[in-house]
């Protein structure tokens, strides 16, 4: 069709990856450039390196629009050229923005003379990185004395791990940052199959039912930055302040889950991020609160309720911890059973769990820790190589002879396991469920159930 545009992604993480494999299914050719050569050879291979519902399922259908390459050159064919690349952040927590300018020389060291190039920074990134790659860019292009017309947009993205090739396709809205109309323009062409809605859903990804076509919002790029940091800033506070709720249902004899529902019928409230538990984790909360702060520090402000977030998100872990202790009292000796690694569920990230952490502190405080996860158990074992734990395949297995189970991620398969026969076969029957999947209905009179808030 004529919306057809080559679009090179730069970086196949989470977020190029499956930005790059939604726009080829979308119709786009796309260029998916990455510097590692692991990452290169499995998409060569068209491999999904990484594990998302329907992601190897849309890449092998989209496989003839996506071309991999290790070098920059392709990209001077393309219309927009999108930097994807991580931004981890750096030890005062702002976030290192070394591979975002590194890849904005590369871009730049091969576009062609007399042509029309939208480059958009959809990583994450500090306020004001838009008008810094966009220097970065016409500095090299100067030296090498290519006249050429490059416009600049921020593009941030709100897609959630499990679910990343969901949102990118059924997105809330889309956010485009610039102040030029042409880059404007053409990404309003770009996203226009997203915008209407008008490609076939594919079978593993229906499209949700009554789907209200997504809004583009567009704005100036540091508005643009902005509204990525302040929603998963907001977020982490939802959960944070349940968190907060549920510690004080405890004390009062209320039940955090009937709360939240009452809340969340309030239409301002909503009931979505309000599930009381052990808390956030992963690669974005934890890392965009703190580079938030960081930024806040550089103007001299502070954010005291983003920063009181990240308090109750660590005293979480250790209230869960506290109600290990309380019910073992001497946890020295005992054998705990931690369901879990990954840091929710439907993803093989561990990057900052909390059940990870907890484990690490259990290590510690001597007990003899097991860990069963349903598919994070690989990336699991290799972050905690050198420690002293044991690693379940079977769940059931996991929690014979064990003194206490620690569900630490909500994956659905924990709830349907054959809880009363399981309990039967631990030492002691303790059950602490962090992450509130079950109830104390589930259990006969003798086994000591302990939730989150209730
Ligand atoms: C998040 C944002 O949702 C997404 O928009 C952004 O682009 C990246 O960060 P993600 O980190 O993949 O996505 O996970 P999300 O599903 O948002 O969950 C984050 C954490 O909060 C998880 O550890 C989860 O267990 C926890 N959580 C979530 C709760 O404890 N309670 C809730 O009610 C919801």
């Amino acid at each position: 069709s004529a919306s057809q545009m080559t679009v090179a992604v730069v970086g196949t993480g989470y977020v190029g990856l499956t930005t790059g494999v939604a726009l080829a299914y979308l119709g786009h050719h796309i260029i998916a450039i990455d510097k590692d050569p692991r990452k290169i050879e499995l998409l060569s291979k068209y491999q999904s390196p990484i594990h998302e519902k329907g992601l190897q399922e849309l890449l092998t259908t989209a496989r003839s629009k996506i071309t991999v390459t290790p070098d920059y050159e392709p990209a001077a064919e393309a219309d927009v050229i999108i930097i994807a690349v991580g931004t981890p952040p750096k030890q005062n927590g702002e976030a290192d923005t070394r591979f975002v300018e590194a890849a904005a020389r590369d871009i730049a060291s091969v576009l062609k003379a007399d042509r029309d190039y939208v480059v958009v920074v959809k990583s994450t990134v500090p306020i004001g990185s838009n008008r810094r790659v966009a220097s970065v860019i016409e500095k090299v292009l100067a030296e090498r004395g290519v006249v050429t017309r490059v416009t600049f947009a921020s593009n941030p993205e709100f897609l959630r791990e499990g679910m990343a090739l969901h949102d990118t396709l059924y997105p809330d809205r889309i956010v485009i940052g610039s102040e030029k109309d042409q880059a404007i323009s053409t990404l309003r062409k770009m996203y226009q199959p997203l915008l209407e809605q008008t490609f076939d859903a594919p079978s593993f990804l229906p499209r949700p039912a009554s789907f209200p076509l997504p809004p583009l919002i567009t704005t100036d790029p540091t508005s643009a930055e902005m509204i990525k940091y302040a929603a998963n800033a907001f977020l982490a506070v939802k959960i944070s302040f349940i968190n907060e709720v549920a510690g004080l249902c405890e004390k009062v004899g209320a039940d955090v889950l009937e709360v939240a529902r009452g809340m969340g019928l309030d239409s301002r409230i909503g009931p979505k991020f309000l599930q009381a538990g052990l808390g956030w984790g992963g690669s974005c909360f934890p890392k965009d609160t703190q580079a938030l702060q960081a930024i806040a520090g550089e103007y001299g402000y502070t954010l005291p309720i983003i920063h009181a977030s990240r308090e109750v998100n660590a005293r979480q872990r250790v209230l869960v911890l506290e109600k290990l202790q309380s019910a073992l009292k001497v946890l020295r000796g005992r054998t705990i059973t931690v369901l879990g690694m990954a840091f929710k569920p439907g993803t093989d990230d561990v990057r900052d769990s909390p059940g990870m952490e907890l484990m690490q502190v259990l290590l510690e405080r001597g007990v003899h820790v097991r860990g069963h996860d349903p598919i994070a158990i690989e990336n699991a074992r290799n972050m905690l190589a050198d420690m002293d734990i044991k690693w379940c395949e079977d769940v059931e297995e996991s929690m014979k002879e064990a003194d206490a189970i620690l569900i630490a991620t909500d994956w659905p398969e924990y709830k349907h396991l054959p809880w009363n026969d399981l309990v039967k076969h631990m030492k002691t029957p303790v059950i602490v469920d962090a992450r509130n999947i079950l109830s104390h209905y589930d259990f006969d009179g003798n086994v000591n159930y302990i939730g989150v808030g209730r």
